[in-house]
C-alpha cells in the first residue's frame, strides 16, 4: 500500500532496471525468411519489404553468409518456382528450387538450421495451397488429395538437407500426414514446426508479392482461421500436437498476442510467431516517413511478442535486430 509500496523505486536505476527486467529478447530468439528464386547473381528488393530479397541460390548463400555473421543462425525458405502448375508439380520434384536452395546453403553453411516451408501457393497456377475441387458450387482446396502432396514435398526438402519442415497451408491432418511420411522414409528425427494457428490475414500481402504467390480467385478463408476466433486457435493447437507436432506456430503476431499467450498457458509446448510481412512493411514505411523511431519500435515489438509466450520469432526484422541487439 502506498507509501511503503512504490514500483518506481526499481525503476531509477538503469542497472535495477535491467535485473528485474522479466522478458530479454536475444538473436538466438530470432529466425529470418528468405526467398529463393531460380537464376544466378539475381538479389531484387521486394518493393514492400526494404532490405529483404528474392534471391539466386548463389546470392542466397551470400545472404545467409551476412546473417550469420551477425548471430542469426535458423532461416525459413520460401521458394519461387520457373514454372507453376495445377497441382504444384514443381513443389515437390528433386531439383525444386527450395530442394536446389538446401543443397547450396547446405555444402556452404554447415551449422545453422534451415527450415522450410511447406505449402503449394507459390507453386499452383491458381495461387491456393493446395489442389483444388468443388464443394458443391465452391472451388477450395481438396484437404484430403493434397495430403500425400505435402508429405512428398517434405520428403523430398528433408533428402535435400532441411533441418525441419514447417507446414503452413492449414490443412487438417497435415501434420499427421507428414510425421508419417517423414517416419516411413527415415526421417523420424526430423522436427515439425506447424503453422497451427494460421488466420486469413491481410497482413499477409507484401509477402504475396514477394513470393508470387496470390490467390487468382477468392480467398483463403476455406482454410485458414477466422481472425474473430480464439478457442478454435485451441482445438487447432491440440490437433495438431496430437498429430506429432514439436513446435506450434501463432500468425500474424502483432495482433494475435492474445492467441500467443492462450496457447503457451494451455499447452507449454514450444511456440513461434510469425511477425509477417504486413506487420514489417507498416512499420518500414512510417519509419521512411519519419513519423516513428524504427529501431525502438520493431525491438518493442518483438519483446512484446516474447513476452505474450512466442520463444521464437520469425520476422523479417531479423538481420537489424541482430545489428540493434549487439
Ligand atoms: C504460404 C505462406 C504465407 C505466409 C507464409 N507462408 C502466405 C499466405 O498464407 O498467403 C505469409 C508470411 C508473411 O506475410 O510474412 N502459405
Amino acid at each position: 500500500m502506498f507509501p511503503s509500496d512504490r514500483p518506481r523505486r526499481l525503476r531509477h536505476h538503469p542497472v535495477l532496471r535491467d535485473l528485474v527486467r522479466e522478458t530479454s529478447l536475444s538473436v538466438r530468439d530470432l529466425i529470418l525468411p528468405l526467398f529463393v528464386r531460380p537464376g544466378k547473381g539475381i538479389k531484387k528488393e521486394i518493393a514492400s519489404m526494404p532490405g529483404n530479397y528474392q534471391l539466386s541460390v548463389d546470392c542466397l548463400v551470400d545472404e545467409v553468409g551476412k546473417a550469420r555473421d551477425l548471430g542469426i543462425k535458423a532461416f525459413v525458405l520460401f521458394g519461387i518456382p520457373a514454372h507453376k502448375d495445377a497441382t504444384g508439380s514443381s513443389a515437390t520434384t528433386d531439383d525444386g528450387i527450395v530442394q536446389q536452395a538446401l543443397r547450396g546453403l547446405r555444402q556452404a553453411h554447415k551449422d545453422v538450421l534451415l527450415i522450410t516451408d511447406e505449402c503449394f501457393c507459390e507453386y499452383t497456377d491458381h495461387g491456393h495451397c493446395g489442389v483444388l475441387t468443388e464443394y458443391g458450387r465452391r472451388k477450395d482446396v481438396d484437404n484430403d488429395a493434397t495430403l500425400p502432396l505435402l508429405a512428398k514435398q517434405c520428403v523430398s526438402h528433408a533428402r535435400a538437407g532441411a533441418d525441419m519442415v514447417a507446414p503452413s497451408g492449414m490443412l487438417d491432418g497435415m501434420v499427421g500426414a507428414i510425421r508419417k511420411g517423414l517416419d516411413e522414409a527415415g526421417f523420424t528425427w526430423l522436427p515439425i514446426l506447424s503453422y497451427a494457428a494460421k488466420y486469413a490475414s491481410a497482413f499477409y500481402g507484401p509477402f504475396r508479392d514477394a513470393a508470387e504467390s496470390p490467390p487468382q480467385f477468392g480467398d483463403r478463408s476455406g482454410y485458414q482461421m477466422d481472425p474473430a476466433n480464439s478457442d478454435e486457435a485451441l482445438r487447432e493447437v491440440a490437433l495438431d500436437l496430437a498429430e506429432g507436432a514439436d513446435i506450434v506456430m501463432v500468425k500474424p503476431a502483432m495482433a494475435y498476442l492474445d492467441i500467443i499467450r492462450r496457447v503457451k498457458d494451455r499447452f507449454g509446448v514450444p511456440v513461434a510467431a510469425y511477425n509477417v510481412s504486413g506487420e514489417f512493411a507498416m512499420v518500414k514505411a512510417a519509419a521512411m516517413k519519419g513519423w516513428i523511431d524504427e529501431r525502438k519500435v520493431a525491438l518493442e515489438i518483438l519483446t512484446g511478442i516474447k513476452r505474450a509466450g512466442a520463444d521464437m520469432i520469425l520476422t523479417y526484422f531479423a538481420m537489424d535486430a541482430a545489428r540493434w541487439l549487439a
